[in-house]
Parts: C-alpha cells; sequence; structure tokens
C-alpha cells in the first residue's frame, strides 16, 4: 500500500503527463480537423489531413499507454465528491475514456473507407471503392463523437473549475504539475 503523504494525494507525474498530454492532443485535433478544408484541394490539403490523420496515430498510441499504466503502476485516488456527484464525475470518466477510444477507433476506420495518401508519399488503399455512401457516414459519425467529447470535456473542465474556484478544494491541485502549485 502507498503510504499517505502529501505527494501521495496527488497523482504520479506519469498519469499527469498522460491526462495533459492527452487533452491537448484533443483540442489540437478538433481545431486542426475543422481547417484541412481551408487548405486548397490537393497535395496541401493531403498535407493537412495527413497531419491529423498521424496524430490520431500519436493520440492512439497515448490512449493505450494511459489505460496500461493506469491499469497497472498508476496512482489511482478515490474522488473527492460523495453520493450523486460521485457517480456524475465517475460516469463522466469513464465516458471520456469510452468516447476517445471510440473517437481512435473511427477515426482508423474512416481513413481506411476513404482511402488517402499521407503526406503525398504512402497511399492507404480505400476499403471498397464502390462505395461512396460509407465514407460519409463514417465521418458524420467521427464529427459527432468528437462534438460530444468537447461538450463532456467542457463539463469536466467547468467541474474541475468549481472545485477550484468555488469549493476551494484540493482537486484541481492533484492533477497539476509538480512544481505549479496555484497560490
Ligand atoms: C480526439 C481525436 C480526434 C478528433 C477530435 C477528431 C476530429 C475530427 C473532426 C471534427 C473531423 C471532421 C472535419 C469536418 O467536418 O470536415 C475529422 C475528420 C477526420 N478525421 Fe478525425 N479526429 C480525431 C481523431 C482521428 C483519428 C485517430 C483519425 C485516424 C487515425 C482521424 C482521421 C480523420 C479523417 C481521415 C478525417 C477526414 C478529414 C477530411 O474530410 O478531410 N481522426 N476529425
Ligand atoms: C479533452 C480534455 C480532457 C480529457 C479527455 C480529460 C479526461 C480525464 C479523465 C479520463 C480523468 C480521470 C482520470 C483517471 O481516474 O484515470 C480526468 C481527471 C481529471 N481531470 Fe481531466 N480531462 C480533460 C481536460 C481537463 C481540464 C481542461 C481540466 C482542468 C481545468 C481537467 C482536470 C482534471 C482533474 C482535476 C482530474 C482529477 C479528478 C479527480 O481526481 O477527482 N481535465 N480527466
Amino acid at each position: 500500500m502507498q503510504p499517505v503523504t502529501p505527494a501521495a494525494r496527488r497523482y504520479d507525474a506519469t498519469t499527469i503527463f498522460f491526462h495533459w498530454a492527452t487533452a491537448a492532443l484533443v483540442a489540437v485535433q478538433w481545431l486542426g480537423a475543422h481547417t484541412i478544408d481551408w487548405f486548397p484541394r490537393g497535395p496541401l490539403r493531403v498535407d493537412a489531413r495527413s497531419v491529423h490523420i498521424t496524430l490520431g496515430v500519436v493520440l492512439a498510441g497515448l490512449l493505450i499507454g494511459r489505460i496500461l499504466w493506469r491499469l497497472t503502476r498508476g496512482r489511482r485516488l478515490p474522488l473527492a465528491d460523495d453520493g450523486a456527484l460521485n457517480i456524475v464525475a465517475k460516469a463522466t470518466h469513464w465516458g471520456l475514456y469510452g468516447l476517445l477510444i471510440a473517437m481512435v477507433l473511427v477515426g482508423l476506420f474512416l481513413t481506411w473507407t476513404r482511402g488517402d495518401s499521407l503526406f503525398n508519399a504512402f497511399t492507404i488503399p480505400r476499403y471498397d471503392p464502390g462505395d461512396t455512401a460509407l465514407p460519409h457516414q463514417v465521418l458524420e459519425v467521427h464529427a459527432t463523437i468528437g462534438w460530444i467529447i468537447l461538450g463532456l470535456a467542457g463539463l469536466h473542465a467547468g467541474a474541475a473549475l468549481v472545485h477550484r474556484y468555488l469549493w476551494r478544494d484540493g482537486v484541481l491541485d492533484r492533477m497539476r504539475p509538480a512544481r505549479s502549485t496555484i497560490p
């Protein structure tokens, strides 16, 4: 059992790294996806989409690492809320994990159904060239999950800020990098 020292009341550095790297990458992916169409059709747009796909694969790696770390050596802390709020917090966290996994899987499937060129250098063969409807449907699902993640992550971040600025407890500090405790 881990000793209950002040350090043990915080998440470990690896968990904190995974949390913020995931959050940053989700934001970059969401914003990046919406700028792909700003690029003129042709090699530049292919490059923009390739960046989105490549960072998507990086996100998949981070997610696998994060889940394995959480299941093995990552520090798990009891949630700060009781009763109904505890259930809401748990459902939000599991919901975010589930949606991120779904986003990555649907993103990979989307890449396959569309077929693509990665940085104008590697060809990703198309799943069924005769089916033009499927890529549109999968894109709709992908974009919709993106909106749901954004909404849920917004509520989750809002709750963290309520803990910090209204209830003034240490929940946000538990997920902050070590040398930056809030004054
Ligand atoms: C949390 C992570 C992700 C977010 C927030 C995200 C977000 C989005 C959004 C909002 C779109 C639709 C853009 C539009 O309406 O035209 C999109 C398109 C796309 N995404 Fe993702 N995505 C993520 C992860 C991935 C992953 C892991 C892959 C594959 C490895 C991927 C591959 C694609 C592809 C191929 C498109 C189509 C781009 C186009 O139409 O030009 N995405 N993504
Ligand atoms: C896309 C963005 C985000 C995602 C996907 C995300 C996801 C998660 C997940 C899954 C957990 C549960 C950790 C676990 O038990 O394994 C968590 C915890 C936490 N997150 Fe986020 N998060 C995001 C953004 C944010 C933001 C912007 C903040 C702060 C403003 C924040 C603050 C926290 C805090 C304080 C905890 C620990 C809660 C506790 O232990 O009671 N998160 N996050």
